[in-house]
């Protein structure tokens, strides 16, 4: 009922203000730290409550990801593995051509609020940007299967910089910060489900440990021999292509299908935007560049070494190079 959810909703609240807050504070966004990650308090009390109430079917797959590492691709890609028999031979009625991808694959905690029917999808597969000890415990608990992507560090904070960016200029909520102020967020952790190297560690630890549980995968990998991946990724999801789609080219479509520019040129993603409860996105703004690299058209060496040694510290050890 109503009042239980508000009751509900004040519990997490109350338990989010007893965490460590960021300080100083963002300029626009109340930021706490959960589990050793920061979080959006919307968000983090979505999290919360996904924690007591979501319940995950053995059957489902789940996207995880930090934001601007590809999540927006590897959706596409998921939904078009898992639905292609469903569609006409010629594609006309894939929704993707008139969805962005995150209609088609919910984000737990971002929909779980802004519409929590979204998450009865008839399709098994989710997303989420959650960190891996964060996610709620009837996924942890469960078989259900986890695909991972991650994305070389400085470009994936060049991603998150221009949408950040483009963002506050829609809404008129700019925070006037320069990228070295933003940078230094970054490079702290206290990015948005960050320390970014953390997130990644918690999940390539897993796929180690379970590798028919999680599977990890990096942006540039997937663009570097995206049919090979898609493959992969079919297999892993329990729908390998046969030979006789092989040879009848159904990976290449599904290839073309998610390719960026075939995507962005779409209404939906020129025109449309996304509308949740606390803000709004323009469908656009998931669509940039989709290259490898981009971070030196901002980054000057100085801000890319500050970086890099984070990176060297965090994922040499463990193998993870870009
Ligand atoms: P750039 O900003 O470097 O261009 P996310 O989907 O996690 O928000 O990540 C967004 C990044 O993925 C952006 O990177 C965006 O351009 C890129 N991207 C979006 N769709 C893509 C696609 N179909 N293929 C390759 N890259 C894509």
């Amino acid at each position: 009922s109503e009042n239980a959810n508000e009751a509900m909703n004040k519990k997490y609240r109350e338990i989010i203000s007893t965490l460590p807050k960021l300080d100083p504070p963002h300029p626009t966004y109340e930021i706490y730290q959960y589990n050793g990650f920061w979080f959006h308090s919307s968000i983090l009390e979505a999290t919360l409550s996904l924690s007591d109430n979501f319940k995950a079917q053995p059957s489902d797959i789940y996207l995880c990801s930090s934001p601007k590492t590809g999540t927006t691709w590897l959706k596409a890609l998921a939904f078009s593995i898992m639905t292609r028999d469903r569609f006409s031979d010629d594609d006309s009625t894939n929704p993707l051509l008139n969805q962005v991808p995150h209609n088609c694959v919910p984000t737990l905690e971002v929909d779980f609020y802004a519409n929590p029917s979204f998450l009865d999808t008839e399709l098994p597969v989710l997303a989420t940007h959650v960190p891996y000890a964060c996610l709620p415990p009837s996924i942890l608990e469960s078989d259900c299967k986890i695909i991972y992507i991650c994305r070389e560090p400085k470009d994936t904070f060049v991603s998150w910089w221009h949408y950040d960016k483009k963002q506050q200029q829609t809404f008129g909520i700019e925070t006037g910060t320069t990228v070295e102020q933003d940078l230094k967020s970054f490079h702290n952790g206290t990015s948005m489900y960050g320390p970014y190297w953390d997130h990644v560690l918690e999940y390539l630890k897993e796929s180690v440990d379970r590798p028919e549980r999680v599977f990890f995968l990096t942006y540039e990998d997937l663009k570097s021999d995206t049919l090979c991946y898609v493959k992969k990724l079919a297999e892993f999801m329990g729908k390998p292509f046969t030979e006789e789609e092989v040879n009848q080219g159904a990976v290449e479509k599904i290839v073309a299908r998610c390719n960026i520019k075939t995507l962005s040129n779409l209404e939906v993603n020129k025109s449309g935007y996304f509308d949740l409860k606390q803000w709004k996105i323009n469908n656009s703004s998931f669509f940039r560049k989709g290259e490898v690299g981009d971070w030196k058209n901002l980054l000057t060496k100085d801000m890319a070494k500050s970086i890099d040694q984070i990176t060297q510290e965090k994922f040499h050890p463990v193998g993870l190079k870009f």
